[in-house]
């Protein structure tokens, strides 16, 4: 809980912090990655840091901390946390980091401030940073001893390489060593080390897809204009040894009878088909809609196999939107108009997130509580879907 010395000088800042941080944000980078190149191998993505927006992640979730703790006192905005921390575990953030990333963000914010950030200021927005660091950093060691070995990485062999779709390939590992490997719950994500053209190794996060017994197997779709995608699609061949994270993530299907909808766009099939092999395991006869919109049904990454687990389910049924067509398919993009969403439904998203604020409006518009609706971004999260998530 906040310092009653704090809290008004929170509340008197809280404005002119969360505006300076688009120029507060490219400082802190700048200056730790001076100090600490190290931490762009292996645990920063250095295309986020291109993208200005994306970077802000960090720095914007403290000042939307600091206004949680203004407006509910007595609790922590636990959706916030713990999509963080799993993101951190996947990528072996340790309490060690604190102080760095600490040290470099309150020097940006100094500089930024000038003559506004007095030692009371200064104090305040200290107190904040470490209030959500140690929140953070609990949550993180309950997430490391939860799995079965102690390291962040582990060797996997790439077992295979396949086509699905025509730009997505999807790719299965087995372990390269004898690390005990973390069961991986439907919907969960590992971190995969990539090692660049110039050395360097990029992260990045991959859902995980059904594959066979003791592998790991995610779908990579190819951005050519993007650094890793197109290392994973030409480079890496079957045999190359990864570093690969244990799995992560808390989207994952809640346990129930009540009616689902898997709603998913592009790549964002990747949680859909989790969930979808998990209930075809449980035999589950939940009803289950299942809605995807795709480019064209050659560029539908997956597509056999989500088809297959949709048919495997006695109350499953399956919807398509293309922006090229064939029978079958509705015509552009995603429309739940002709859509009967029941308001007991759960409601899973993924895919860009345009996408989701559309779906996730139209299904609000039908009557599911916002409540209901889960959603997963392939990407660092702008939370801009948690401000409206709690006001629906
Ligand atoms: C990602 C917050 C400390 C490394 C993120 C994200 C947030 C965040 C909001 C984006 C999550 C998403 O939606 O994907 C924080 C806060 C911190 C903190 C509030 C301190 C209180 C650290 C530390 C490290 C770290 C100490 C390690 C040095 C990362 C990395 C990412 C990330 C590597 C992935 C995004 C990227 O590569 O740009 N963090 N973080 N963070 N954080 Fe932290």
């Amino acid at each position: 809980m906040l310092s009653d010395q704090s809290r008004p000088v929170i509340e008197q800042t809280i404005g002119v912090v969360a505006e300076r941080i688009p120029f507060i944000t490219p400082e802190f980078y700048r200056s730790m990655f001076e100090a600490r190149p190290d931490l762009l191998d292996g645990m920063f993505s250095r295309s986020n840091q291109k993208n200005g927006t994306q970077a802000q992640a960090l720095a914007g979730s403290i000042a939307m901390f600091a206004s949680h703790l203004l407006t509910h006192p007595d609790g922590y905005p636990d959706e916030l946390l713990s999509r963080v921390a799993h993101k951190h575990a996947s990528l072996g953030v340790l309490p060690e980091h604190y102080p760095i990333v600490h040290e470099h963000l309150f020097g940006a914010i100094a500089r930024d401030l000038g003559d506004a950030a007095t030692p009371e200021v200064v104090a305040a927005w200290d107190e904040v940073y470490w209030l959500m660091a140690d929140a953070l950093i609990k949550i993180e060691k309950g997430l490391y001893t939860g799995q079965a070995n102690a390291v962040a990485f582990a060797p996997f062999r790439v077992a295979a390489k396949e086509r699905t779709g025509t730009t997505t390939t999807a790719i299965t590992l087995e372990p390269a060593d004898g690390t005990p490997l973390t069961p991986a719950v439907a919907g969960q994500y590992v971190t995969v080390q990539v090692r660049m053209p110039d050395g360097v190794e990029q992260p990045r996060q991959f859902t995980l897809v059904p594959g066979p017994d003791g592998t790991r197997r995610f779908a990579v779709r190819l951005d050519e204009r993007g650094e890793v995608t197109p290392v994973l699609h030409h480079d890496v061949r079957v045999g190359d040894v990864l570093q690969v994270s244990n799995p992560y993530g808390d989207v994952v299907l809640a346990e129930g009878e009540g009616p689902l909808v898997l709603a998913s766009a592009g790549i964002g099939v990747t949680p859909m088909v989790a969930f979808l092999d998990r209930l075809v395991r449980q035999e589950s006869t939940r009803r289950v809609i299942v809605l995807h919109a795709d480019r064209s049904a050659e560029e539908w990454a997956l597509r056999e196999l989500h088809e297959m687990l949709v048919a495997e389910l006695p109350n499953a049924t399956l919807e398509t939107w293309m922006e090229t067509p064939c029978e079958g398919d509705h015509d552009g993009f995603m429309d739940l108009s002709g859509v009967a969403v029941p308001a007991d439904a759960e409601v899973y998203l993924c895919g860009p997130l345009p996408f989701m604020k559309a779906v996730r409006s139209a299904v609000i518009a039908q009557g599911v509580p916002g409540r209901s609706i889960s959603y997963e971004i392939l990407g660092p999260d702008q939370w801009m879907l948690h401000d409206e998530a709690r006001d629906a």
